[in-house]
């Protein structure tokens, strides 16, 4: 543990696009500090004074991590039981109070926002200024859902029309939704899931990722204080297999399921070999996201939006850089410039506020991302490799030159960057490389010529397309965040579309 005071002395700026942007029409003003400047590089703590002071807080909250057992069978199917006994009282609670329940949890997790920092820290292993981003937009989604859902959920939508009788169309829950989320989001995406559900009127079972129990213990206990009833939300507790077991149980009325690819599609066959209702999934999955680089493009925030799209959060989220194509013409300089700044990053404990990299989740992601890297050593080209610490599980980030896009066959979820050339003659057969993937997530362009950057917008479906800026820390509310094919259902989290996909319609025709 570094000693507040020497820590206000190293330079503080940490890598990484902040996710502040707000929209003014959402009221978001979740402040947990107040950052000086706020590019491309990340959150600079110009207030010194307001860094000690987190930083005091977030010592002051830390508490050992406590043992949390995993739940049986026997009571993820009591869980369902309980959660449909809670439906229908929940579903008849009007939409302004359950909206203002949700509001309540943003304002709790705004006065706790020191205690989830130090959680995330110590069971996420993830550096502050991603614990700050991501408390941040678990304030936003509670905030954007409680308000999204006052205008869905409310009176319902008149429809006049030629047949002389009163025609309205209405949204109410569905039932008890199902809702499983990954670790590396593990306040963000957790929260995001079962706030969208409830919000829309449903009574929720959650399981969290086995390896941040703790997180998600906290944020359902500070759910139920903001007054979401104990009937209406449950939290099962364990790994794959209590996942699977709570897909199995009848009287599941939606699933919403954020993690692996290979995951999602387990769980859509077990839905669809069910007997009775035909029940909906909504699965936000990986991607073998890349960014193209032309001959245009400004190096030297190329090489800082990469930095921050690859090994950010050591590359453990779904939006991170996995592939960047630059032009050959400009290729050796974008390299070298990267690898320049990849040099630059500090590894290491995730407490401490000058690391750019933390560890990655456990020694099981480790021994295969370890194992990638010495895949790739023998068969590509090496142009960069970090040091990491020697314990604990550690990944340093590395940039590996590949001959051809399609040699990268499936997302490598750590800080591991593999680069092609292509020529501008070669342009059509890259964006046919990158759609080959099947994977439609994120991309990145970095061009100045606007008929490129049309074309690749044209050519490609990719769910969130980010042009001249890095490629990761989509903004609830204004960048609503999910991929199609491979990365997901849709619809995309944090947007318009996302609640009446856990809602049901219903029209009542009134001959009056
Ligand atoms: P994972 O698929 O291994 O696990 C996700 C969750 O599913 C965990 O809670 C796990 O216990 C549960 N699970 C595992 N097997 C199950 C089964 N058979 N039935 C039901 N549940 C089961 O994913 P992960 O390793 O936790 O997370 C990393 C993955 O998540 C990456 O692929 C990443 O791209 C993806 N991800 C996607 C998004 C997005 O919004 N698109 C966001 C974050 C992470
Ligand atoms: N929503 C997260 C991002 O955009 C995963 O990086």
């Amino acid at each position: 543990n570094v000693p507040i005071a020497e820590l206000l002395t190293r330079p503080a700026i940490l890598i990484g696009r902040s996710e502040t942007a707000r929209n003014p029409a959402i009221p978001l003003p979740c402040d947990l500090y107040q950052p000086q400047r706020l590019n491309s590089r990340g959150i600079e703590f110009g207030d010194r004074a307001a860094l000690a002071e987190l930083l005091g807080e977030i010592e002051t909250a830390r508490r050992p991590l406590p043992t949390i057992a995993a739940a049986t069978p026997a009571q993820v199917g009591a869980a369902i039981t309980a959660a449909r006994g809670g439906f229908e009282s929940w579903s008849l609670t009007p939409v302004d109070h359950r909206a203002a329940i949700l509001e309540r949890a943003g304002d709790l997790l705004e006065q706790r926002r020191a205690a989830f920092v130090a959680l995330l820290q110590d069971e996420g292993g993830k550096t502050l200024d991603d614990c700050v981003a991501e408390v941040r937009e678990a304030i936003d989604y509670c905030r954007y859902y409680a308000s999204e859902g006052r205008q869905l959920f409310g009176e319902p939508l008149a429809l006049p029309g030629p047949t002389g009788e009163r025609n309205t169309l209405g949204l109410r829950g569905r039932g008890v939704f199902v809702a499983i989320s990954p670790w590396n989001f593990p306040l963000a995406i957790f929260l995001g899931q079962v706030t969208a559900a409830l919000i829309a009127g449903n009574a929720v079972v959650a399981k969290p990722a086995e390896q941040t129990p703790v997180i998600a213990d906290l944020a359902v206990r500070l759910l139920h204080e903001a007054g979401v009833p104990r009937t209406a939300l449950h939290l099962v507790q364990g790994d794959g297999s209590i996942g699977a077991t709570l897909v199995e149980q009848p009287d599941v009325a939606g699933v919403v399921f954020t993690g692996s690819t290979e995951v999602a599609r387990t769980i859509n066959r077990t839905l669809a070999a069910k007997d009775g209702p035909i029940v909906p999934l909504i699965a936000e999955t990986g991607g073998i996201n890349a960014m193209i680089v032309d001959a245009t493009a400004l190096p030297e925030q190329v090489a800082d939006d990469v930095i921050a799209s690859a090994f950010r959060s050591a590359g453990q989220r779904c939006s991170a850089l996995r592939l960047l194509c630059v032009q050959a013409d400009v290729a050796d300089r974008v390299i070298a410039m990267i690898a320049g700044a990849a040099r630059e990053l500090r590894i290491g404990d995730p407490r401490d506020p000058a690391t750019h990299v933390g560890p990655v989740i456990d020694a099981e992601a480790k021994a295969r991302l370890d194992a990638h890297i010495a895949a790739m050593t023998r068969a590509a080209r090496l142009h960069f490799a970090g040091t990491a610490p020697a314990s604990g599980n550690f990944v340093a980030p590395h940039v590996f030159e590949l001959s051809r896009a399609s040699q990268l066959t499936e997302e490598v979820f750590g800080p591991i960057l593999h680069v092609v050339r292509y020529k501008a003659t070669q342009f059509d057969n890259l964006l046919g490389d990158i759609a080959g993937t099947g994977y439609a997530l994120t991309l990145g362009v970095q061009s100045r010529i606007d008929d490129t950057i049309a074309r690749v917008i044209a050519r490609l479906p990719t769910g969130n397309i980010y042009v001249n800026r890095n490629i990761v820390g989509a903004v609830v509310g204004v960048q609503p965040f999910g991929g199609s094919g491979l990365s997901g259902t849709g619809p995309k989290a944090g947007g318009p579309h996302y609640l009446p996909r856990f809602a049901l319609e219903q029209m009542v025709s009134i001959n009056t």
